[in-house]
């Protein structure tokens, strides 16, 4: 017998299994990585965009915001304004005052100057619903609520998605108890917007008013996952 021959073989043969198993290997691995969508890409960097900008207001968009609608406003002494990243104030869009006792819904709250100003138009009889999908600015709008001594229980703060998908919260979305929905700055932001819609609407009471500001573009753009706004 051939030793030396048997032994190259040998070693070849080795070798070639071990390229084999480890192309097979690999192709395994990548069919049962779980699959992420577009979509889904696209929702978790806003909120990693958000988680971002809630750690350190110098990383975002939202330098020089508009603060078009809060000069003025008695509700909106002393609301720290700095980390508005939306279009200027909802709450003065209404063709009505927000009233004592009434239940408003922001729908994407940011820090929570929306809802506080909210908070003390409803008073304690009323209940603002913040609603965020990034936990961190949920933090932020806390902090801002008890900064600015918003009664306890005034404000209830929801994690959540207003257009789904499958990582956005894990609260439910209040459904059916708003006086007033408002939205800041953020549909714009959102993958689904016919499901963005439709869940304000779900929010809303019977007889109950949407106040959207937000911004859109003309024509639509390429969608560039690297714009935070
Ligand atoms: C431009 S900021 C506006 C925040 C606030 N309304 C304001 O006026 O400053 C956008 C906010 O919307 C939140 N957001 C983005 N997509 C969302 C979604 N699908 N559901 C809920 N909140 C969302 C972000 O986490 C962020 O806090």
């Amino acid at each position: 017998m051939d030793w030396q021959k048997l032994l190259v073989n040998g070693v070849l043969a080795g070798g070639l299994a071990y390229v084999v198993y480890q192309a097979y290997a690999r192709r395994q691995s990548a069919s049962s990585a779980p699959k992420v969508s577009k979509d889904e890409r696209l929702r978790g960097e806003v909120r990693y965009q958000y988680s971002a900008y809630a750690e350190s207001p110098d990383v975002a968009c939202a330098k020089g915001a508009p603060t078009w609608g809060y000069a003025g406003m008695e509700e909106a002494k002393g609301v720290p304004l700095q980390r508005a990243c939306g279009g200027g104030c909802p709450l003065t869009l209404a063709s009505k005052p927000v009233t004592k006792g009434e239940v408003v819904v922001d729908l994407g709250c940011g820090a929570g100057h929306d809802a506080i100003i909210a908070s003390r138009m409803v008073g304690k009889t009323g209940k603002v619903y913040a609603v965020d999908t990034t936990s961190d600015m949920l933090k932020v709008a806390e902090e801002n609520a008890t900064a600015c001594n918003v009664p306890a229980g005034i404000i209830a703060y929801v994690h959540a998605s207003i257009d789904g998908g499958d990582n956005g919260g894990k609260d439910a979305m209040p459904a059916n108890v708003a006086d007033v929905v408002i939205s800041n700055g953020v549909f714009n932001l959102t993958v689904d917007k016919g499901a963005a819609f439709k869940t304000a609407y779900a929010t809303l009471k019977p007889g109950g008013v949407f106040l959207l500001n937000d911004c859109c573009v003309e024509p639509t753009p390429s969608v560039n996952a690297d714009a935070t706004c």
